[in-house]
């Protein structure tokens, strides 16, 4: 299976960190957004990865790439460890490129890989959402096989956040499974047909490639995808399965600074510290308070 990872956005919500640098690159706890997601994919058995990318973008396919200076250097050095971690970044997947000339939307940068993606299933995982656990991807293939239709990540949010994401309505047909009625892209919380989110992770059918070129611009004028799945609705059925794990939109600087706190706690190297930061901060304290001392 391949794997589309749009990553062509502009990343306006989190400007000025986002002026010249592409918000996939921004790290969570030391690594760039965009090397969760490729290694999510990896995990889940794909090993052709797409990249939509576009203007500013390149530091994305130098991240991927070998990195001849750090290496010797390293090598050099003998740091053998972070050497190990650099040259393994760029073996993690077969990675492939595809500039999207303006950024027109969600729908059109899935487009800009249809020569790629050619006549098979594809998986789209948006380059800005963390899902730590890496469960969705197998979850999406299990349903895949089981209905053979396109399969969409969602996840119920609070109805004061609906707006913010496409949402769907559907029948249940399994627990936690639904068949798709319709799709809306970020209705007002008003007209919502429910609080189902679709949280960036999707396997989708070739079809849905012949349709995207007749989608019209919806929502912020914008080529979207979640109209091409409303499309694909006439011709194929199509299933949304909510999510056992948390996942990070990390586009939204809130959400990111989460994603940081909750994954640094968990490792060995930050984990205990920060928990011990964070018990400080929160019960008023500006720094640790060391005495002076001269020896
Ligand atoms: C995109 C999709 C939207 C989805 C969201 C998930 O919106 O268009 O349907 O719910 O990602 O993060 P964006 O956040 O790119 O505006």
């Amino acid at each position: 299976m391949k794997a589309v990872i749009p990553a062509a956005g502009l990343g306006t919500r989190f400007l000025p960190a986002t002026k010249e640098q592409p918000k996939e690159m921004l790290p969570v706890v030391g690594k760039p957004v965009i090397q969760y997601v490729v290694e999510e994919a990896v995990d889940a058995g794909v090993d052709d990865v797409l990249v939509v990318t576009g203007r500013g973008k390149r530091a994305i396919e130098d991240h991927f790439d070998r990195s001849a200076e750090l290496e010797d250097l390293l090598e050099r050095a003998g740091n053998t460890e972070k050497l190990r971690q650099v040259r393994q970044i760029s073996e993690l997947a077969d990675v492939f490129y595809v500039r999207q000339g303006r950024p027109r939307g969600l729908g059109h940068a899935v487009l800009c890989a249809a020569p790629h993606t050619l006549d098979q299933p594809f998986f789209v995982m948006l380059g800005d959402v963390i899902v730590p656990d890496n469960n969705v991807l197998p979850r999406l293939q299990e349903i895949h096989e089981k209905y053979g239709a396109s399969v969409i990540a969602v996840e119920p949010v609070e109805r004061e956040y609906v707006s913010r994401y496409g949402v769907i309505a559907g029948r249940e047909v399994e627990p936690g499974v639904w068949e798709v009625t319709d799709l809306v892209e970020k209705p007002p919380a008003n007209e919502a047909p429910s609080n189902l989110a679709i949280f960036g992770r999707y396997l989708l059918t070739p079809k849905v490639m012949e349709l995207l070129p007749h989608v019209e611009e919806g929502r912020g004028g914008e080529i979207q995808l979640t109209d091409a799945l409303r499309d694909l609705l006439k011709h194929e059925e199509v299933y949304a399965v909510t999510m056992d794990s948390t996942g990070y939109d990390t586009g939204n600087i809130l959400s990111w600074l989460e994603a940081n706190v909750s994954l640094a706690l968990e490792t060995e190297e930050f984990g205990s510290q920060l928990r011990d930061s964070l018990e400080r901060v929160l019960g008023g304290a500006v720094t640790e308070s060391v005495e002076p001392r001269v020896e």
